[in-house]
């Protein structure tokens, strides 16, 4: 094999993985799947050898030795759970494997040390996502608390795509904690409503797309966010005004290649070309001179984004990206998912309405779905769960506890007792009825606050409270 070349390895590879997957969705013989998996599993072995670098579908080899993992666990030859921007799924009850994929995605695991440096720093309990490890993987998070502690302030970038005006509990995660670390850390926040990204993905009109952008920020802005640090906006407003935010979009479309984003995100020929160059639209607000009314004009100042888990590779990229074009690279702080109510196998979906408590619904509704739909670690009956207890870590009314039940006492109490059995599944379900139901209604108490003229306000390129 050593003096096979590293494409002809790669072109092998990719032969052979498409005889996997073809094998496999005819579904063919174990033992003639098995027997092709080993051959795949072999050349992967050769490849890592010959190149130094693992062999990625659709990512040929290249000069480049950084190693990106798109996460679409392509070849099929792993059970490796799949996670990123278009879907998240894995065969565990529990939910998907964090640990491995701060593996795969080369990440730091967000360490007690460090929940304990960002409440000696922010002098602030730390938020309860940073307690229970909901915000468990991060780049460069000390590197921005070094900083911090030498008066070098940051800012805050997150997003959100619209896709529909319903939005669901899991939506406001990344909010939510985003809304924390502005409080504590008193900077400024710039939130990408990305309606250009569902206009490409979706079968939906431009005009949709950006009514929704407009309703979400309702529902954000009811998050509590300030209005004199927080600029939320539209792609297809903003990118149309400001000529700083599309000179940083044009600066990283020159610094990506077609190959390296089909490695990142798996994209075929037969994508549209929007989808090609969408990602260096969601880098963009990474640099703070996209901003030149909040940031005058200066690009140095750090970016820190909070962001589920599957956006990782946009910022793989952007980070890879920013010194290139003289630019600091974004920090990060990734949260997990939040489950579907039939099970952690993967995310709510708002596609799903069964799958999801969204931020619209009645406190019947709510107590109907999670009656219904939330996945139960319980035993069969009452007798047995007595017995043997019930198993917290696949049950769905707990893991949204985790989310929601601010007091770590009560939480552990109620985990201790489910998993002795003295406390049954209805009377578990019946304890995150009652704390979503007022969480919920005083959401949308809030939003009927939200009136045009604030959402006006939010979304108008001005300057905020910023002075480092
Ligand atoms: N692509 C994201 C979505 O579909 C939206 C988004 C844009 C985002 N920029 C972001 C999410 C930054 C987190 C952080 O939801």
């Amino acid at each position: 094999m050593a003096d096979t070349s590293p494409m002809d390895l790669y072109e092998s590879l990719e032969a052979q993985g498409g005889k996997v997957r073809a094998l496999k969705s005819a579904k063919a013989e174990k033992a003639e799947i098995d027997a092709a998996v080993q051959l795949l599993l072999k050349l992967k072995v050769d490849y890592k050898q010959t190149t130094g670098q693992d062999y990625k579908a659709g990512c040929p080899p290249s000069e480049d030795a950084a190693v990106q993992d798109n996460g679409l666990a392509a070849d099929g030859a792993d059970e490796a759970d799949t996670v990123n921007p278009w879907d998240v799924s894995t065969t565990n009850a529990k939910g998907v494997d964090y640990d491995k994929l701060i593996v795969r995605f080369g990440s730091s695991k967000v360490e007690k040390e460090l929940v304990d440096r960002i409440e000696r720093v922010a002098g602030q309990k730390p938020h309860r996502f940073l307690r229970r490890g909901i915000f468990f993987s991060h780049r460069d998070m000390h590197q921005v608390l070094d900083a911090y502690e030498k008066q070098k302030s940051f800012y805050l970038y997150t997003g959100r795509g619209p896709s529909s005006e319903a939005m669901h509990v899991g939506h406001l995660i990344p909010f939510i904690f985003t809304k924390w670390l502005q409080d504590v850390f008193d900077i400024p926040l710039v939130i990408q409503l990305t309606d250009d990204e569902k206009y490409l993905w979706k079968d939906l009109s431009l005009d949709e797309c950006h009514r929704f952008a407009e309703e979400n920020a309702k529902d954000i802005i009811a998050c509590g966010f300030d209005v004199n640090k927080t600029f939320i906006f539209s792609d297809l407003d903003y990118m149309g005004s400001s000529p700083d935010f599309y000179r940083n979009v044009v600066k990283v479309q020159k610094h990506v290649t077609f190959n390296q984003v089909k490695g990142i995100f798996g994209f075929t020929d037969s994508d549209c070309i929007g989808k090609i160059s969408f990602p260096a639209i969601q880098a963009a607000p990474s640099f703070s001179n996209s901003f030149p009314q909040i940031f005058k004009g200066r690009k140095d100042v750090q970016c820190l984004i909070p962001c589920a888990i599957d956006q990782d590779p946009y910022f793989r990229m952007t980070r890879d990206v920013a010194p290139r074009i003289g630019y600091p690279k974004p920090a990060l702080l990734h949260s997990t998912f939040f489950p579907a109510l039939q099970g952690a196998q993967t995310k709510m979906s708002a596609s799903d309405a069964t799958s999801s408590i969204f931020l619209t619904d009645t406190p019947k509704q709510i107590k109907n779905k999670v009656n219904k739909h939330a996945f139960s670690g319980g035993k069969d009956t009452v007798e047995e769960h007595r017995k043997y207890g019930g198993n917290a870590d696949v049950d769905v009314s707990f893991m949204y506890l985790t989310f929601f039940l601010d007091d770590d006492a009560q939480l552990e109490k109620i985990r201790q007792d489910y998993t002795s059995g003295a406390l049954l599944t209805g009377e578990l379900k019946k304890i995150l009825i009652e704390t979503l139901q007022p969480m919920i209604a005083e959401h949308q108490e809030r939003r009927k606050q939200v009136t045009e003229e604030t959402v006006k306000q939010f979304m108008t390129p001005r300057p905020l409270n910023f002075n480092f």
